[in-house]
């Protein structure tokens, strides 16, 4: 511990001992900014911290977003011992909350792309324009290892292997925090701890039947990875672990977590991560702040104190938690200064930012066939047919937590598309037929831009035992495909997609297939691969399924399972 270490932990006894019981709870208490609550309870002390997730904005622009905040934290400021609030928010791939933000491709792409150095920059890049809207947290990376694709939150991790998951958790951490964790950070979280993405049939929130010597070797590394960073928070999941819910798993949190791995920072519950258990049994196996939100905020609080006043928290309980939560605020330098930095408002969606991302865009792009090498097509093409609503549309090519929680279906602000991007490179005629009813007999190729629909959280689960169909392409998408190879016309086929799908019979008559993920705002980074201005350089984060039966059991086709002989293996992708 250096002297700046030794000097916050003193910092940290002299206000603890200052401290009432209500201003510690205080500190362990997560609001929704906007959420109802008493006029005077930031002022006395008795929230810790400000979440913004879906719902009012903050403002109309970076500036408001940022009087805001600093409306709040002066409020807090002005309480008696004048504790700073820490302003959270789900900038998973870029500050993907505020329209105008770089977008990056989602941590499955970056995943692709094994560049960490591409994955702390793309970090940096977000905790610059993160703080610009005047947040100092990010709920992430999520390093999650997703077993089944089932699973509706695959695409926020990074992959299947643990190893490429502990680099690139690493890689980010670092990205967003520095060096160690200071005033010019934003602070990470690692999340969701453990075994978000292997639960039995991929259900969010469902339950992890590995046994702890699979936990410890497959699922664990990323978050040493991440505590060895020095990660200022670890959020817990909404899973079971052999049926005890991670919130109340006192073994993993404070036994490995906090204890065996040495993670001195927050751990923080998911939202209302109390609901299955009380305030009391998820305070006692090691959650330190909690989101209270959606009314909670006195049922919380005066749980909590029940709590301590009836002996069911220990007193040095609590004092362990706030003495975590005032450790970050200290690191950070909140009390030195508490608001956000007016001059990064100009560096928002700046260029610079869009190179890094386009960067990413194209190096997540994984080749799955390349027949009779039509990729990389000649720009002088005399024309190309581009098909499909995802070619030309932002939000489709962004996925879930762009601008909204669960996506947007628009373009939005500061974003290329797929097709623009076509249009920008290519010398001959590029005709749009959205749809595919288009007749155009005499095209040299076709370009077919499909996959899913944006989704967050349990809305993008396929569900339990049911079968994997809905992992296949819609009808209308295998039409789009089948038109054109009918017409006789080449055909390209880009996948928008959070996950691998079951695509063999697409692939099969299909000339070229890319499975570019989803991309974020800079989708004219695909058109400079397919037109050969860069290489094909991503390879395969997961294994690719070859058939619904893959799903059969509780996971899918991952290289856990030797048994399985998947479509394309893990770490698969063809180049030029
Ligand atoms: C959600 C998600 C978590 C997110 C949190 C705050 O339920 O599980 O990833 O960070 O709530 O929005």
């Amino acid at each position: 511990m250096d002297n700046k270490d030794i000097n916050i932990e003193d910092r940290i006894d002299s206000l603890l001992a200052m401290m009432t019981l209500d201003e510690k709870i205080g500190q362990m208490t997560q609001v929704r900014h906007f959420e109802e609550i008493p006029e005077d309870a930031i002022s006395s002390g008795a929230i810790g911290s400000i979440i913004h997730t879906e719902g009012p904005l903050p403002g109309s622009d970076a500036a408001s977003w940022q009087a805001t905040f600093t409306s709040l934290q002066k409020k807090a400021l002005s309480s008696r011992l004048g504790i700073p609030l820490l302003f959270g928010v789900d900038a998973v791939h870029g500050q993907n909350t505020y329209n105008g933000a770089t977008i990056f491709p989602h941590n499955i792409g970056l995943g692709a792309t094994r560049n960490t150095q591409l994955v702390e920059k793309a970090a940096e890049i977000t905790a610059v324009e993160s703080k610009a809207t005047g947040f100092n947290w990010v709920f992430s990376p999520c390093v999650a290892i997703p077993y089944n694709e089932k699973w509706g939150r695959v695409y926020e991790a990074f992959s299947e292997s643990t190893a490429l998951t502990e680099e690139m958790s690493r890689a980010s951490v670092k990205g967003h925090q520095g060096r160690r964790l200071d005033q010019n950070s934003i602070m990470a979280t690692a999340k969701h701890f453990i075994g978000d993405g292997a639960t039995d049939n991929g259900v969010e929130g469902g339950d992890c039947s590995l046994s702890p010597q699979e936990v410890k070797e497959r699922l664990l590394p990323p978050y040493q990875a991440a505590v060895d960073e020095g990660v200022g928070a670890v959020m817990a999941s909404f899973n079971s672990m052999a049926r005890l819910p991670m919130h109340a798993n006192k073994y993993w949190i404070t036994d490995v977590l906090k204890e065996s791995m040495g993670f001195n920072g927050i751990v923080v519950s998911d939202w209302k991560g109390y609901s299955r258990f009380g305030e009391n049994e998820i305070i006692n196996a090691g959650i330190d702040m909690v989101m209270a939100v959606d009314g909670d905020f006195e049922m919380y609080r005066e749980g909590l104190k029940a709590g301590v006043e009836n002996g069911q928290v220990s007193l040095a309980r609590i004092d362990n938690a706030v003495r975590r939560i005032l450790r970050q605020k200290l690191r950070l330098g909140l009390f030195e200064n508490p608001f956000p930095d007016a001059g990064l408002i100009a560096k928002i969606g700046i260029q610079k930012h869009r190179n890094v991302a386009r960067q990413a865009v194209r190096e997540s792009m994984v080749l799955l066939k390349n027949q009779d090498k039509i990729l990389p097509l000649d720009k002088n093409l005399g024309k190309i047919v581009v098909v499909g609503e995802h070619a030309d549309n932002a939000g489709l090519q962004s996925g879930g937590w762009s601008i909204h929680w669960q996506g947007s279906t628009e373009n939005y602000t500061g974003s290329t598309t797929i097709l623009e991007g076509i249009k920008r490179l290519a010398k001959g005629e590029v005709i749009y037929d959205i749809d595919a009813t288009g007749d155009h007999e005499d095209a040299d190729v076709a370009i077919i831009v499909i996959g899913e629909t944006p989704y967050a959280e349990l809305f993008g689960d396929i569900g339990g035992e049911i079968d994997a169909y809905q992992l296949t392409l819609s009808e209308e998408h295998q039409r789009y495909i089948s038109t054109y190879v009918e017409k006789g016309i080449k055909v390209v086929v880009l996948l928008i997609s959070g996950r691998p799908l079951v695509t063999t019979d697409q692939i099969d008559r299909s000339d070229a297939f890319v499975a570019a993920w989803l991309p974020g705002s800079e989708g004219h980074g695909i058109a400079e691969v397919l037109f050969g201005a860069y290489h094909f350089k991503g390879k395969l984060p997961h294994s690719w399924p070859k058939s619904v039966e893959d799903y059969q059991g509780k996971y899918g086709p991952n290289f856990w399972d030797s048994s399985y002989a998947p479509l394309f293996p893990f770490g698969y992708g063809l180049e030029y």
